[in-house]
């Protein structure tokens, strides 16, 4: 069998190792492997290249894709000269399967693609983790441990300066980083995009907490909060029609409406696109890793419209229309029940 592999969405530690997983598997199973470049544009223009194991089998420590990514679209309004040319490069480059790596716009493509009968299997992977079905997505964990450090390195500045600092990360819709990095660094209050935006319950919070002595503050909020401020302004969205989060200014706004209301000097972070790199944490590498075997299992046994994923401790195939349908998101009452932690 000739399979594609590609990567897409916003990149991840933990792609190289589900690469390496994928062709490692796909050689036991005499399979030919072909790395399809930068995504769905990669199947769009036909950039590709074979995959061999002197080029996968030291990755497993990288971030990054060794196969690059993009956000491009072929569902998109106006791109059905791209679906056509996806359709036709997949015969034409004699795949028999393609493995597609992404959160839920790359494995939503190809979700609808399998419809439309090209045989693929999805891997799910993003920072955010908000894929249904399953338990984890690979790149989570590392992207926590990034902000994780980033919010302890800011507790210690906050304090000696008996400041409050406000911490803004990634994870888009879905609060899941947030939440992990607040609960990890102890912080003062955790704001998700699940929960809406209640300053004055924050703040009165943080008064009370100043009347016991505690002079500094920690607040971790994700870049998917809904502010007011955010309503009017002119918004960018990318090809899948995502509005682009940073540039609402969520931790700016924050920090504003802290020292308005709680007059203590704070000061806000973005930690943006660094979450998104390094080396994958241990967790990643064997979550992708197995993954990437699970997947070119899937190739094998003929199991399309399939994706692998995680559930409790064992890897299994779930139905990529089903995974791609709602994202996973912060359940609230986890988020009242963490509520106990704020003092
Ligand atoms: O989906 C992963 C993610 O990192 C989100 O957390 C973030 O909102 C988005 O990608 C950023 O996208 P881009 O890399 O296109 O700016």
């Amino acid at each position: 069998m000739r399979v594609g592999i590609l990567t897409g969405g916003g990149d991840c530690p933990g792609l190289n190792p589900a690469i390496r997983g994928v062709v490692m598997r796909g050689i036991d199973h005499g399979f030919e492997l072909i790395g399809i470049q930068l995504g769905w544009k990669g199947l769009v223009e036909g950039i590709v290249a074979p995959l061999s194991l002197e080029q996968v089998e030291d990755i497993i420590y990288q971030g990054g894709t060794i196969l690059g990514s993009s956000r491009t679209n072929p569902f998109k309004p106006g791109n059905e000269r791209q679906l056509e040319a996806c359709l036709e490069n997949a015969k034409a480059l004699g795949f028999d399967a393609i493995v597609a790596m992404g959160g839920e716009d790359t494995l939503g493509v190809a979700s609808k693609l399998f419809k439309l009968g090209m045989p693929a299997v999805g891997i799910p992977k993003t920072m955010d983790n908000d894929l249904d079905y399953t338990d984890y997505t690979f790149g989570f964990d590392t992207a926590v441990g990034v902000a994780l450090d980033a919010a302890d390195r800011l507790r210690d500045t906050a304090k000696s300066h008996r400041r409050i600092l406000v911490l803004e990360v990634m994870g888009r819709h879905a609060g899941w980083m947030a939440l992990y990095c607040g609960i990890g660094a102890g912080a003062d209050w955790i704001l998700l995009p699940e929960v809406a935006l209640d300053l004055e319950e924050m703040c009165a919070h943080l008064r009370r907490r100043r009347e016991r002595g505690k002079q500094w503050g920690l607040i971790v909020a994700s870049e998917g909060v809904e502010i007011p401020s955010a309503d009017t302004e002119d918004i960018t969205v990318d090809a899948f029609g995502h509005v682009i989060l940073r540039e609402r200014g969520v931790a700016e706004f924050i920090a504003k409406e802290i020292e308005k209301r709680v007059g203590v000097e704070t000061r806000s972070a973005v930690l943006g696109h660094v979450q998104r790199g390094g080396s994958p944490t241990v967790f990643d590498r064997v979550l992708a890793t197995r993954l990437g075997i699970k997947g070119a299992d899937l190739v094998k046994e003929g199991s399309f419209g399939k994706m692998a994923a995680i559930q409790g401790s064992q890897i299994v195939a779930v139905d990529l229309d089903q995974a791609v349908n709602e994202l996973k998101t912060v359940p609230i009452e986890l988020w009242e029940s963490i509520k106990t932690l704020f003092k």
